[in-house]
């Protein structure tokens, strides 16, 4: 039985087209059972809609700092899909933590950097600011910390000094767009576990390693 996903956007989307393409395989071990947006001008919406994914926007606006009263809402939608797994996706709305505890193990995020460093708002400018020469994205559980909790994946890019925010923030994107889907397809397929503060995944030993700035086989700067 495949597990029923829901994923929870405020905007363009591309982790939720991502999702929505990986789960198409007939292995995937989870379907995209429905979209849900805190925004109604959300442009991922179209995007599921033409992807024939059933969507649904629960303003948050409104709510204001009624943050439970809006969970209450988005809990019964939920509910009516019959969700087991939720991922956000650029969803920009903190929740409480009873309801972070009521899906605890079962909501994941995506965030651009390597968690936890550059947790928060523009995770790229702060990764620029800060002279890392390697930054990322990394797929955990939600916990009621914000880009905080047991790390699923996490995928590298290089930072190069005439990096912008937004030249970074492309890179790193393109990482997210794999991890995210390898993730879902590893907690739907009950291959993961969590110790506590830990997720331990079985096997898949990476033997990738990635220097920056690059270096030649004999230990010099790449092309000097
Ligand atoms: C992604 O880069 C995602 O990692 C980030 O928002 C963007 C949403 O893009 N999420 C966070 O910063 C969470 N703290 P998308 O709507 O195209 O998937």
């Amino acid at each position: 039985m495949k597990r029923r996903v829901a994923i929870l956007i405020s905007g363009r989307g591309s982790n939720m087209a991502a999702l929505i393409e990986a789960a198409r395989a007939a292995d995937f071990p989870a379907e995209i059972a429905v979209v849900i947006s805190n925004r109604a001008d959300a442009g991922g919406l179209e995007r599921a809609k033409a992807s024939g994914i059933a969507t649904l926007t629960i303003e948050s606006k409104p709510f204001g700092k009624d943050r439970a009263a809006f969970e209450a809402e988005l809990q019964s939608a939920l509910e009516a899909h019959k969700i087991d797994l939720i991922c956000l996706g650029g969803f920009m709305r903190l929740f409480t933590a009873e309801f972070v505890q009521r899906w605890h193990g079962r909501m994941l995020n995506i965030h651009p950097s390597l968690l936890p460093s550059f947790p928060g708002l523009e995770p790229q400018a702060q990764a620029l600011r800060a002279g890392v020469k390697i930054s990322g994205a990394t797929v955990h559980f939600v916990i009621p910390e914000t880009d905080a909790g047991p790390i699923l994946m996490q995928g590298a890019v290089a930072v190069f000094d005439d990096d912008t925010a937004e030249s970074l923030a492309q890179r790193i994107l393109q990482i997210e767009h794999r991890i995210y889907p390898a993730a879902l397809r590893l907690l739907a397929g009950g291959e993961v576990r969590l110790e506590g503060d830990v997720c331990r995944t079985a096997g898949g030993r990476s033997g990738d390693s990635l220097i920056s700035p690059a270096l030649d086989r004999d230990g010099r700067l790449n092309g000097k």
